[in-house]
């Protein structure tokens, strides 16, 4: 029998049958509760999302309450111990993981488009030299669609998939651009026979040295950060794409505009926010008086807390290991101490345990990044590297969904009624 849910309405003693599925009522199933017919009927209130599904997606499942997360069915535990961001990336955008003709042909098709046009420089020296990195790769992920105005050919799936191979390819030239403008240091061209992330590396790192050589401990260690932070379901920046890919513009503009939610302090910028925490924080003995003033209301544990994970958070867990082997290469960071201190203190105080307050993925990974020797600066942009194939996933699966439209959510309007303009001088 099909489920359903019958709703009473006491205005009016009218019963209505919903249909269920997948644990969910159509929202526009209750636009036939009215109280009279000229009423508009019965809309939900959800300022947040916090408890509305906006798609049926087959990339991404998280379970918050047992700390899972797969991509496309795989545990992200096996991602990160066997695979690399490229691999991830095509299974992520594909739904399979490529054979290893496909994984080839990826890789090699993503390394023949890294080169970014030279006018894409000009720009970039139109930035101050203190910019910060993240608003820089806005604006040229932004640019990218003027470069590339083929790419307005939403409905081609080649063209999307050419669009898909650029933006993969790029996203990190620019990010390395970027950061050296910021530095003052002069760019430096991809090196097709590395690595994606130890071609990162050296478009970032490389000095005067003819070739440059990734530590393959650091290479392997930023590539599974990759990994990890390739895709995450229906969060801010994902709305975004969704949401602005949804009035059907290139994606170049779409992604620029998830980039931009994701610089926020509470999404990608929270690992920036955490370094900043633990810098000011100082030394392990004032981490009690710093918990005790966030209990008390005067700002967040930053790395704490997540509107979707009530445990444990996956990936922090990979990340806390992959951090004992990069403080192996590069030293303990400093910061460390005071970190786990924090979560020791957090994790036995009924604040944080009521609230199911644990580690999420950014508490670890600014530490490691800040070890491999990115500045601070460089944290979101380092986020929204991988992302960016979890965007295009999400952006694709929404432009061929039947059940998508653009997106426009409904208000509750609560401002002044009707009433008549008065002349300036009559105003008191
Ligand atoms: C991620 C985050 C935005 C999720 O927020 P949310 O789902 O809207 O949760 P809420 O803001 O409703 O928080 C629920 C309760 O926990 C508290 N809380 C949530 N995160 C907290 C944190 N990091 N530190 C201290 N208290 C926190 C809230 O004050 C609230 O307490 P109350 O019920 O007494 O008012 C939030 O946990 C946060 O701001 N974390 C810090 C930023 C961060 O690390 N972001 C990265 C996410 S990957």
């Amino acid at each position: 029998m099909a489920e359903t849910l019958t709703i009473t309405d006491n205005r009016t003693g009218k019963q209505y049958e919903v249909p269920v599925t997948d644990g969910t009522i159509r929202a526009m199933d209750l636009r036939q509760i009215k109280v009279n017919p000229d009423d508009f009927g019965m809309m939900t209130y959800d300022p947040a999302f916090t408890n509305t599904a906006a798609c049926r997606s087959k990339i991404t499942f998280i379970d918050g309450d047992q700390g899972i997360l797969w991509y496309r069915g795989y545990p992200i535990e096996q991602l990160a111990e066997h695979s690399d961001y490229l691999e991830t990336a095509y299974l992520i955008l594909y739904g399979e993981l490529p054979t290893a003709r496909q994984g080839d042909e990826w890789a090699r098709e993503i390394t023949l488009h890294t080169m970014l046009h030279e006018n894409l420089k000009t720009l970039l020296e139109g930035f101050r030299y203190d910019a910060h990195p993240m608003g820089m790769f806005i604006s040229t992920v932004g640019a990218l669609s003027t470069f590339y105005p083929d790419a307005k050919d939403i409905f081609n799936a080649e063209s999307r998939r050419l669009q898909t191979i650029r933006l993969i390819a790029k996203v990190p030239s620019i990010a390395a651009y970027a950061y050296r403008h910021s530095i003052g240091r002069p760019y430096v061209l991809p090196d097709n026979e590395l690595s994606f992330a130890g071609n990162f590396l050296n478009m970032l790192f490389k000095m005067t040295e003819p070739r440059y050589k990734p530590h393959p401990v650091l290479e392997r260690a930023l590539d599974v950060l990759f990994i990890l932070h390739a895709d995450h379901e229906q969060n801010c920046s994902t709305h975004a794409m969704r949401g602005i890919g949804s009035s059907h513009p290139d994606p170049y503009s779409a992604l620029a505009g998830a980039a931009a939610a994701l610089y926020g302090p509470l999404h990608g910028g929270a690992n920036e926010a955490v370094l900043r925490m633990l810098t000011e924080i100082g030394s392990r003995d004032n981490v009690p008086a710093f918990v005790k003033r966030v209990k008390g209301g005067e700002g967040r544990l930053m790395g704490f807390g997540h509107r979707v994970y009530k445990s444990y958070d996956p990936r922090a867990k990979i990340i806390k290991r992959i951090a004992d082997l990069v403080f192996e290469v590069t030293g303990k960071n400093p910061l460390l101490d005071i970190a786990l201190e924090l979560e020791r203190i957090a994790l036995e105080d009924d604040y944080f345990v009521s609230r199911k307050l644990y580690p999420n993925v950014d508490f670890y990974s600014g530490l490691i990044y800040q070890a491999i020797g990115f500045p601070v600066d460089m944290f979101p942009v380092l986020f929204a590297i991988p992302r960016t194939a979890g965007w295009i996933a999400q952006w694709e699966e929404m432009l061929t969904d039947p059940d998508q439209k653009i997106a426009r959510p409904r208000q509750i309007y609560i401002g002044p009624g009707k009433r008549d303009y008065i002349g300036r001088e009559k105003r008191k």
